[in-house]
């Protein structure tokens, strides 16, 4: 989640002074431009607006090249927000016109035209550059033939809409206006998706961002919000959220270079500005949160060029470097890539290039899926002896259980991974391979963050000059310094173990603990790490298409840490194989304790029920990303050496799940715990697990399942509502009549009947939260008196029904 620094200010004109070129272009009044007008390329001439807001013309990008463009024309920056002509330069004396019989063309400086592409506008009566920075073509009858709004490049503004099919594509770089390698897309079935590129083409290839809902627009509203519009008008969810009013501030958002969508704001007066620069600030809000591991494409370079690797900064940008031994292709655009600044190894006979080669080493780098060899169980002698005796090797990675991949450039995907327990060997040229690793590849245009507190009181010349200053010191500590591997991945300590490595771990799958739907766990030895005891999941079938986002899930898994929860120890990716391996549980699954033909002890049962809520808590509020379990039960509460509870199998709903919708067959959970709403259309919330803990709670206490035939009484069949009917009844003590321990805790076994009748309330927003349902176990909230858990079908139809049936 993101924290609340209020802004991130990027002060590009400081930065940039490349892009920053003289106000030189001379904006004519405004006025309907009618038939017959026209603009040349050079002749420092634009058409803007009634409030001169905005302009269009040809803006003088570096020195020779222009743009037909709009921009804001109001600022020192032009900050352009739309251009013609796929945003590829045109020659001096190039011309747009509307001609006297109503065509709208640009024709380059010898005549030829060179946009509209394919078409020509045509019947236009004028044409007129609006306040809002839409340029329209307008037909006699005053309806607009041609709209740049309907037509966006990188940006959009407020008031403007994106419909179903549109899309914004990225610049090359932030002076390089043609289409780039990255897209946001409102799809035509409503899902909003940010693409890469397969760049020069602007097709879509790997989806990096998706919206959870799908919508009828994008509304950029007059009041700067950005969010996804339903057909029926009503908001279904914020695509970028921002603070910043419209009257104050310029507002655009774009799709920048870097594949990052981000929301800039620029103060319309000092007044106004509120110790905030006279610059464009980007607001904390953006997406994806991550870039450089959001993609994972099997064509491409990834969040950053080939070869190189990427990094999110400290000021949530990403940042594009080499490993040693390699520079940008382009040392000004450092997602350019990067090359081998050494001659490449030769592969034919006569050159013996044996011994010329050497590695430089790195950790926490990884570039995904590259690979072209992989060997389990070596050493890293033999690892690095088998990527210099291959001519086609280029990098080698040494896996610390004893897994060797080899893979040759150019590589893609490549990002920083911390702690991944692997070894990068980059393999180099000896005689002239650079010592240094080349770090430098930082952007020029270093972007700098700091609070507007620093800018509070003070005039804009002290401003000013503070500004500088801190840009300058800034920029050096970047340029004198590696820019730090971002903290963010810190924590996922997982293990990427050969399929090979499990085999033998598990002696060939022999041990079996146990058997879900989805998967069957065996007992397993890892010999590498003192003979340590594991459960090794084997998941027999995945939702189709998650396998990709199998890594990803799992390093979300793995980087949970609560003492309630089986910690995940490694995991196996490899062909058709997934596994996953846990720590191994000697007191074996909650049902056995519970079920078996002891009655545990009233105390212990109480810590359990502690621990589950305690688990269940952390999964809920306290992880980075909210885990639904969805399949809170007996058999997936397992108890350690000390008999604490730990839940098991948690994160795994996303990697198992049948099916979207939730028709019948594609519940998850299990039947007799799962919550009413699976099977309305509702949408499912951690409400569900809140669920069915309440009805292991009423297992716990009682020692008993919740639904059994084998009773005297039918009215007892259903634990839940025998229960209920004897809380009611104030007879509780008859469900615990051999349980002495329990009747000497009665103040607080009827507690935690209350509790768990609130628990399973067929109403999901009268469910307790699990932090609260935690506070009332520990006694720091009162429990207040639980309302009927089904008010309007008399005892719990949907459960009883679908045990009957089986
Ligand atoms: C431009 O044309 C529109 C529609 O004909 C008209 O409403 C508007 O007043 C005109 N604006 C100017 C400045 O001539
Ligand atoms: C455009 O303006 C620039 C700077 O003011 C000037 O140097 C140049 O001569 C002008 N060009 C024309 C064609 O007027
Ligand atoms: C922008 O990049 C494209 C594609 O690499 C290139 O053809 C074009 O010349 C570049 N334009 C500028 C102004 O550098
Ligand atoms: C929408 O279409 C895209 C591509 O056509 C597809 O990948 C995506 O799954 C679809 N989304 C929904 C919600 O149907
Ligand atoms: C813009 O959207 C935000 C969020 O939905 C809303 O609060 C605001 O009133 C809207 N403004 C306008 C002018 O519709
Ligand atoms: C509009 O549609 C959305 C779903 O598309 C729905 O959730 C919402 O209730 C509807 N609003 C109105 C006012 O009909
Ligand atoms: C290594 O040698 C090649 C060819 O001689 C040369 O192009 C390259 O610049 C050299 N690299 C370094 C780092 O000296």
């Amino acid at each position: 989640m993101k924290t609340a620094v209020p802004y991130c200010l990027c002060w590009l004109p400081l930065l940039l002074p490349l892009l920053v070129l003289p106000a030189s272009v001379v904006a004519q009044a405004y006025s309907n431009k009618t038939l017959g007008s026209s603009l040349t390329a050079g002749d420092n001439e634009s058409w803007a607006s009634e409030s001169g807001e905005f302009a269009f013309g040809f803006k003088e990008i570096g020195t020779g090249g222009y743009l037909l463009a709009v921009w804001f024309n109001k600022i020192s920056e032009k900050t352009v927000v739309w251009s013609a002509n796929g945003g590829n330069l045109v020659k001096k004396g190039s011309k747009v016109q509307l001609t006297s019989d109503g065509n709208f063309v640009l024709n380059d400086q010898e005549g030829e035209k060179i946009w509209p592409v394919d078409s020509t506008i045509t019947g236009v009566a004028y044409a007129a550059m609006l306040d809002s920075g839409n340029f329209v073509l307008v037909r006699q009858d005053s309806i607009n033939l041609w709209e740049s709004f309907d037509n966006p490049t990188d940006t959009i503004l407020p008031t403007q809409a994106l419909n179903q099919g549109s899309k914004l594509v990225a610049r090359l770089s932030e002076t390089n206006y043609s289409s780039g390698r990255f897209m946001f897309k409102l799809q035509s079935n409503g899902s909003l998706t940010m693409y890469t590129t397969d760049f020069p083409q602007d097709s879509e290839n790997f989806p990096y961002w998706s919206s959870q809902t799908t919508g009828f627009q994008v509304i950029f509203n007059q009041s700067g919000s950005i969010y996804l519009k339903a057909r029926n008008g009503s908001k279904l969810m914020d695509v970028l959220t921002n603070e910043a009013s419209t009257e104050d501030y310029y507002q655009r958002a774009i799709l920048e270079y870097d594949g990052v969508f981000r929301q800039y704001v620029y103060p319309k007066s000092a007044g106004s500005s509120a110790g905030r620069p006279m610059a464009w600030s980007s607001l904390t809000s953006f997406v994806p949160e991550n870039i450089c591991t959001s993609i994972r494409a099997e064509t491409g370079s990834g969040a950053c060029g080939f070869n190189s690797y990427c990094t999110m900064g400290n000021d949530d940008r990403p940042y594009c470097q080499c490993p040693p031994g390699y520079t940008f292709l382009d040392a000004q655009d450092d997602m350019s890539g990067c090359k081998q600044n050494f001659v490449p190894e030769s592969c034919s006979e006569e050159s013996q290039e044996k011994g010329l080669f050497s590695f430089e080493e790195m950790t926490d780098v990884d570039w995904p899926l590259s690979d072209y060899g992989h060997f389990t169980e070596v050493t890293e002698d033999w690892c690095r002896q088998a990527c210099l005796d291959d001519c086609f090797c280029d990098v080698a990675i040494f896996g610390d259980q004893g897994d060797c991949w080899k893979k040759r450039t150019p590589l893609s995907n490549g990002r920083t991974e911390s702690n991944n327990g692997r070894k990068i060997l980059i393999k180099v040229r000896k005689d002239n391979s650079t010592s240094e690793p080349s770090s430098e590849g930082n952007k020029d245009q270093s972007t700098l963050i700091i609070t507007e507190s620093v800018l509070l009181g003070g005039s804009v010349f002290l401003n000013c000059l503070l500004l500088l200053s801190a840009f300058l010191y800034i920029f050096r500590k970047r340029k004198s310094k590696t820019l730090q591997p971002h903290q963010a991945m810190v924590g996922a300590n997982l293990k990427n173990f050969s399929y090979k490595a499990l085999e033998v771990a598990t002696d060939g799958f022999k041990d079996e603990l146990g058997r879900g739907a989805f998967s069957t766990v065996y007992k397993g030895t890892l010999a590498h790490d003192n003979g340590q005891l594991v459960a090794v999941k084997k998941l027999d079938r995945m939702v189709r298409g998650v396998e990709v986002e199998f890594e990803t899930e799992v390093s979300a898994i793995g980087r949970t840490n609560h003492k309630n929860l089986v910690q995940l120890l490694g995991f196996c990716n490899e062909g058709q194989h997934r596994l996953l391996v846990y720590e191994f549980m000697s007191n074996g699954s909650l049902a056995t304790f519970l079920f078996g033909n002891s009655r545990p002890h009233w105390d212990k049962r109480t810590q359990i029920i502690l621990g589950t809520a305690r688990g269940l808590l952390y999964l809920h509020e306290e992880c980075s990303t909210q885990i639904i379990h969805c399949d809170i039960k007996p058999q997936n509460i397992l108890l350690d050496d000390f008999l604490t509870a730990r839940i098991s199998d948690f994160g795994l709903a996303k990697l198992l799940r049948t099916d979207q919708t939730r028709t019948t067959t594609g519940i998850r959970g299990t039947k007799g715990y799962v919550a009413p709403e699976w099977f309305k259309t509702v949408p499912v919330t951690a409400k569900v697990d809140v669920y069915s803990f309440g009805i292991v709670l009423l297992e716990l206490i009682f020692c008993r399942k919740n639904f059994e035939t084998a009773v005297e009484d039918e009215n007892q069949m259903v634990l839940a509502d025998w229960a209920y009917d004897s809380y009611l009844e104030r007879k509780l003590d008859l469900l615990v009549e051999k349980d002495q321990e329990a009747l000497d805790n009665m103040e607080k076994m009827e507690k935690f009947v209350m509790i768990a009748i609130w628990c399973i309330q067929e109403d999901p927003s009268q469910r307790p939260t699990m932090k609260k349902v935690t506070q009332m176990l520990e006694g720091a909230i009162e429990v207040p008196l639980p309302p009927d858990p089904s008010p309007f079908s008399k005892s719990f139809p949907h459960q009883p029904l679908l045990c009957r049936r089986n």
